[in-house]
């Protein structure tokens, strides 16, 4: 990978900025600060939050830590919602996950009680950390976007009927929309705040939401796959959840060739939209790693 220093880079800038967002551990009370960090802190690709600065920088045409620094907020809370959706997720009356980011799932370690609270507080101090931007139009519209994308229309709503779709006959038009909504919702929110952040026009904005849709889609069509597939390794977990869960999921519905075929349409639809962009070169690394999760 060429941009491998870049991304390091970037990671290790989220992860500071997490660890200043969040309570210490030591914080009363301690339980829940511990439990918040664990999960946080347990390992997790932060695709949400790079994408989210590396669209930034694309788009203010500026590449260094300096430039990034008044987005790390929207960045950070983007990831707190992911990770409360993950720990949520995991529990044992929705996916009932042992592990997660190659370790006890947050339940398994603090017990289901704390797991709810702790998605709960993550999801709080998400928004609380998007008041620390400065600029209070930007505040009020980046927190609009992140309340529609984790809401009952966005990630919330895509998991609802995730849950209530399994053991059941369900048309591959359904589950693109659960797919989209539960896992498309927080990448697009990663756009659209990038666009609101470095004043975007709306031909730009639209291109580049449609552009998150694609990524969200082929993500968990990705993820479906691998979990069939058995990649344990890859997914930092136990593989075989959905087939436990008797979950609908691309390959059970079109096989795995035929999944492994969408996905990569649906990540060169989503170059297609980057092509002629200006400085789009970590936008379409962005875009090989996930075409490279492909097994
Ligand atoms: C896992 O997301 C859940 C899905 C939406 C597929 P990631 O694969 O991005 O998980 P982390 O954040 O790297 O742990
Ligand atoms: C998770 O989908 C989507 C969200 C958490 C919103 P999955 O249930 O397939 O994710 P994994 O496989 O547990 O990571
Ligand atoms: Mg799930
Ligand atoms: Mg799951
Ligand atoms: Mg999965």
């Amino acid at each position: 990978m060429i941009l491998e220093r870049y991304f390091e880079n970037r990671r290790t800038i989220i992860n500071n900025a997490l660890d200043r967002y969040l309570e210490s551990e030591e914080t009363y009370p301690s339980k829940i600060h511990k439990a918040m960090r664990y999960s946080i802190f347990a390992g997790g690709k932060r695709i949400r939050p790079i994408l989210m600065i590396a669209t930034y920088e694309m788009l203010v045409n500026r590449r260094d830590s300096r430039t990034i620094q008044k987005v790390l907020p929207v960045a950070c809370a983007i990831e707190m919602l992911h990770t409360a959706s993950l720990v949520h997720d995991d529990l044992p009356f929705i996916d009932n996950a042992n592990e997660r980011r190659g370790k006890p799932s947050c339940h398994k370690k603090f017990g289901n009680a704390v797991a709810i609270l702790t998605g709960d507080a993550l999801i709080t101090k998400a928004f609380e950390t998007v008041l620390k931007l400065r600029n209070h139009k930007k505040t009020l519209l980046c927190l609009q976007i992140l309340l529609e994308a984790a809401s009952t229309r966005g990630m919330i709503g895509g998991q609802v009927v995730d849950i209530t779709a399994s053991q059941k006959r369900v048309k591959l038009h359904v589950l693109r929309d659960i797919h989209l909504k539960k896992t498309g919702s927080l990448l697009r929110a990663a756009e659209q705040t990038a666009c609101v952040m470095a004043n975007a026009s709306e031909p730009i904005t639209n291109a580049l939401r449609d552009f998150a849709l694609n990524i969200g889609l082929a993500y968990q069509v990705i993820d479906d796959i691998l979990d069939e597939v058995g990649a344990d390794e890859l997914l930092e977990k136990e593989s075989g959840e959905d087939q436990r869960n008797e979950k609908v999921t691309y390959p059970t519905l079109l096989g795995i060739e035929e999944s492994k075929k969408q996905a990569l349409k649906l990540i060169d639809d989503a170059n297609k939209i980057i092509k002629y962009m200006p400085n789009n070169d970590v936008l379409i690394e962005i875009l090989e790693t996930i075409r490279d999760r492909i097994p």
